[in-house]
């Protein structure tokens, strides 16, 4: 059976590559090597015609994998856009079956894959197939990346029940803030209420960290995520 989880988000930013690498780390503390994969990156940069996709680079060095980033990221767009229409610039097709078989490959070699989606639930990646469907093939339980402040509350119920709804199993959310806590109301009872109604525990509220390195992103994971959680889907 596989194992691990495929990272969504509530959004785009809300740091599905910054909890994908301290689900890594997460990982690796309950002695668990896991391999990681962005599938789809947008906004890739480029270097002499070859595409560096930032966030698949950033999981293969967090899982300190040595497989090429090809594997790794196999589907990689310049434009800053969601996959379907960055495919119909760049006029470049998004092969599913080329990520199916990469994750095969690395879901083989690693006792957990870490697969961060890309936006969220509803992204298109093309006509009739978007991010949800990905995260069907791929098979893992869902973990859904939520911002802190007000909003979140409907945005990460609408992702969760949609998931639920459609089939898939979700192990939980992780409120992370990417900027310093502004201290509203909003911050100071939205975990309370979505542990309250949210049909899915809510695995960590991570907060902002200055530097963000391996080491900063352990101690954090030691102390705020509720790895319990975690062990039930390994
Ligand atoms: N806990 C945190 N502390 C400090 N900065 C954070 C934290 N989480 C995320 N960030 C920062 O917020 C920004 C967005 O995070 P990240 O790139 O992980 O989002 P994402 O959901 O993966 O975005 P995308 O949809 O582009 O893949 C980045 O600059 C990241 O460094
Ligand atoms: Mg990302």
């Amino acid at each position: 059976m596989r194992k691990g989880f495929f990272v969504t988000g509530t959004d785009t930013g809300v740091g599905k590559t910054i909890m994908s690498m301290a689900l890594i780390r997460a990982l690796d503390m309950i002695g668990v090597r896991a391999g990681a994969m962005k599938p789809i990156e947008s906004g890739c940069g480029s270097e002499g015609g070859v595409p560096i996709p930032f966030d698949g680079m950033a999981l293969k060095q967090t899982a300190r994998m040595d497989e090429p980033i090809t594997l790794i990221t196999p589907c990689c767009f310049e434009s800053p856009l969601a996959p379907l229409p960055a495919s119909e610039i760049e006029m470049k097709k998004v092969n599913i079956p080329a990520i199916r078989n990469a994750f095969s490959k690395l879901s083989q070699k690693y006792e957990a894959m870490v697969v961060e989606g890309v936006g969220g639930l509803l992204v298109p990646i093309k006509k009739n197939y978007a991010v949800i469907d990905l995260a069907a093939d791929i098979g893992l339980p869902l973990i859904v990346v939520a911002k802190p402040g007000l909003g979140t509350i409907n945005h990460t119920l609408l992702t969760v029940k949609y998931a639920l709804r459609e089939g898939l199993a979700v192990a939980g959310v992780i409120i992370n803030y990417t900027m310093p806590p502004e201290n509203s109301l909003a911050e100071e009872t939205n975990a309370r209420v979505l542990d309250k109604i949210c049909p899915v525990p809510v695995i960590s509220i991570f907060p902002y960290l200055k530097n963000i390195t391996d080491e900063s992103l352990e101690r954090t994971v030691r102390k705020y995520f509720n790895l319990q959680i975690l062990k039930k889907y390994l």
